[in-house]
């Protein structure tokens, strides 16, 4: 189902959205090599419940940690545990906060001290996959044009993106719809309302569009060929003349 949001519901949204949003500078802050990715679990614990709130992934559909920490190959919800953190690898942490029933959703991929400039570029072609997607967004623009500017900027950078998971509404429920491709053709799909509250996330490969999911936990995404990718998240309040993006 797809929620509108009153003013009183996007007051507790941005408020959930902030604290997400200064959970991420935390870790930004810390992250670095050495460190394994249970200690980045470790802040985000720290850190949202410092501010009150509940960390949403941890116990989600079985989920087992307060965060998604997915390191090179791993697209998305690698699970936080004794890998160690190398210089040179870039590394996504994907957070959810609760506050007052509401939640709020965002991701950033860190670079490790010394990266390559081959990686170093596709974690800044899929934040501006995000940033072209807000371009000329509000109510009434049909929802696939958001994953045609996704996929119109990663493609014309040689890049791949992933199909097999998808942005998504948000609210009282970590996921609500609609969903959010990352792909799609322009002009289509229903047209964004006023008030709805959305999380857009390019996930973008170096390589094959294709994932794997693991077989042993059931979460963790890989790119399918072992290539890196990137991955860049905000909740975004739909207005009638533009964006609110609720994590920045
Ligand atoms: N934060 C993720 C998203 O962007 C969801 C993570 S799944 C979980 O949709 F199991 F880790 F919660
Ligand atoms: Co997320």
């Amino acid at each position: 189902m797809v929620t509108i949001k009153n003013d009183e519901e996007i007051a507790l949204m941005r408020e959930s959205c902030r604290i997400a949003k200064e959970t991420l500078d935390f870790v930004g802050k810390h992250i670095c090599a050495g460190m394994t990715t249970k200690e980045v679990d470790e802040l985000v614990y720290k850190y949202i419940t410092s501010c009150g709130a509940t960390p949403s992934e941890l116990g989600y559909e079985g989920y087992p940690a307060s965060s998604c920490v997915s390191v090179n190959e791993v697209v998305v919800h690698g699970i936080p545990d004794d890998r160690v953190i190398l210089d040179g690898d870039i590394v996504s942490v994907d957070i959810v906060a609760e506050k007052n029933g509401y939640h709020g959703d965002c991701a950033r991929t860190y670079l490790i001290g010394n990266v390559s400039e081959e990686k170093k570029k596709l974690v800044k072609v899929t934040e501006e996959c995000f940033f072209k997607a807000c371009e000329g967004l509000k109510a009434g623009v049909p929802l696939f044009d958001i994953g045609y500017a996704v996929q119109t900027h990663a493609e014309a950078n040689g890049y791949s993106v992933v199909r097999a998971l998808t942005g998504h509404g948000i609210g009282r429920s970590m996921h609500e719809d609609p969903s959010v491709p990352n792909y799609g053709k322009r002009g289509t799909g229903m047209r964004l309302k006023a008030g709805m509250t959305i999380c857009i996330e390019p996930m973008i490969n170096m390589g094959t569009y294709k994932v794997t999911v693991d077989r042993r936990d059931g979460w963790t995404v890989k790119t399918a060929d072992g290539k890196p990718a990137a991955h860049y998240e905000n909740t975004v309040l739909i207005l009638e003349d533009g964006v609110e993006i609720l994590t920045l």
